[in-house]
């Protein structure tokens, strides 16, 4: 059985934000103070997550990926881990991190059988780090990925904003992933609720790494999601998120679940449909799966930013995970 919406898009990929809590506060994601808005009863307790990854698994999920706010700050997530990564039919589970805490839970998580892991990286400068997240945690950030390097399956992905004062580092951050064998992805920034940013195109990184490289579109495109994959110079691939400029609904595979609950099958939509309602009023797997079939059929078809418009969603980046 597996999980189609309307348009025949294949739903294989869900990605789940454990907490709405942060320890940086980057001023393009949110605003304002770090704290959680939701009680310790809204956020859906770790057994309640794994039924839901179980019975989304029998519909063909493959892929659980982990992110908030900043999911390491939710005690004892390598335990998550280690429970979803015993459900059948769960190939990949992933987590998305800034980083700050990583080192911490570096064992833990290789323990547990992380998958892949992805780290949120805009600037190698330290003051510049401090500006942008409000926090002087760049050291914490590098010495952990130092530590991380070559203990997960997959290379190590750094997911790196694009922003009008990271633009001149663009080329440092490919060295810097070439040195540790990290897979570079430029991300275009998306105007959500929440945050602040100014909007670079991909077509202005493009154009910097192309002064002194070349930079060519990957013949295979199949292994990285949403990244356009390509070649700097032969030896090293790196990626870019373009949401906006080149949308890629259309091959969007993915839905979300939120920490309080509810399954939100686009970024920019608030269609949210509340899970925890179900798991906390008795209700069967059976009518579990049926209600997400269901939802899943409204799916919406697209995004408008390409058309200069700014999401106006409810919930800000922060609190559903990027
Ligand atoms: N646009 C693009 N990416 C964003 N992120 C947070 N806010 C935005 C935004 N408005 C990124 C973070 C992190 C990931 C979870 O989402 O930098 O890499």
């Amino acid at each position: 059985m597996n999980l189609i919406d309307s348009l025949g898009r294949k739903i294989e990929y869900v990605r789940i934000s454990v907490t709405d809590r942060c320890n940086l506060a980057c001023y393009y994601c949110r605003v304002g103070e770090r704290v959680s808005k939701l009680h310790h009863d809204d956020i859906l307790r770790y057994e309640e997550i794994a039924r839901l990854v179980e019975i989304m698994s029998a519909f063909g999920v493959k892929k659980v990926r982990l992110t908030g706010g900043e999911p390491l700050v939710r005690r004892d997530l390598p335990e998550l881990v280690k429970m979803l990564k015993s459900i059948r039919g769960v190939s990949t589970v992933a987590i998305t991190t800034n980083g700050i805490l990583l080192g911490r839970y570096l064992e833990k998580l290789v323990e547990a059988g992380l998958d892949r892991l992805n780290v949120s990286l805009d600037t190698l400068d330290r003051e510049k780090f401090r500006k942008i997240t409000g926090v002087d945690g760049l050291r914490s950030v590098l010495s952990a990925l130092e530590n991380a390097k070559g203990l997960f399956r997959d290379p190590i992905r750094i997911n790196t904003v694009v922003l009008p004062e990271n633009l001149d580092e663009a080329e440092d951050l490919l060295l810097f992933a070439k040195d540790n064998g990290f897979l570079l992805r430029f991300i275009e920034y998306m105007p959500l609720s929440g945050g602040t940013g100014k909007f670079v195109g991909m077509d202005e990184v493009l154009k910097i790494l192309r002064r002194r490289h070349r930079v060519e579109l990957a013949p295979d495109q199949t292994s990285d999601g949403p990244a356009t994959l390509y070649s700097v110079d032969r030896e090293q691939f790196i990626g870019l998120i373009a949401a906006r400029s080149h949308p890629f609904c259309d091959g969007c595979n993915r839905v979300r679940i939120t920490s309080d609950g509810k399954l939100r099958l686009c970024l920019f939509s608030d269609l949210e449909f509340d899970l925890k309602l179900l798991l906390r009023s008795g209700t069967s797997d059976e009518e579990i799966a049926e209600a997400i079939s269901k939802w899943v059929l409204l799916k919406p078809a697209r995004h408008f930013l390409a058309n200069g418009q700014r999401s106006t969603t409810k919930r800000g980046m922060d609190a559903i995970g990027g």
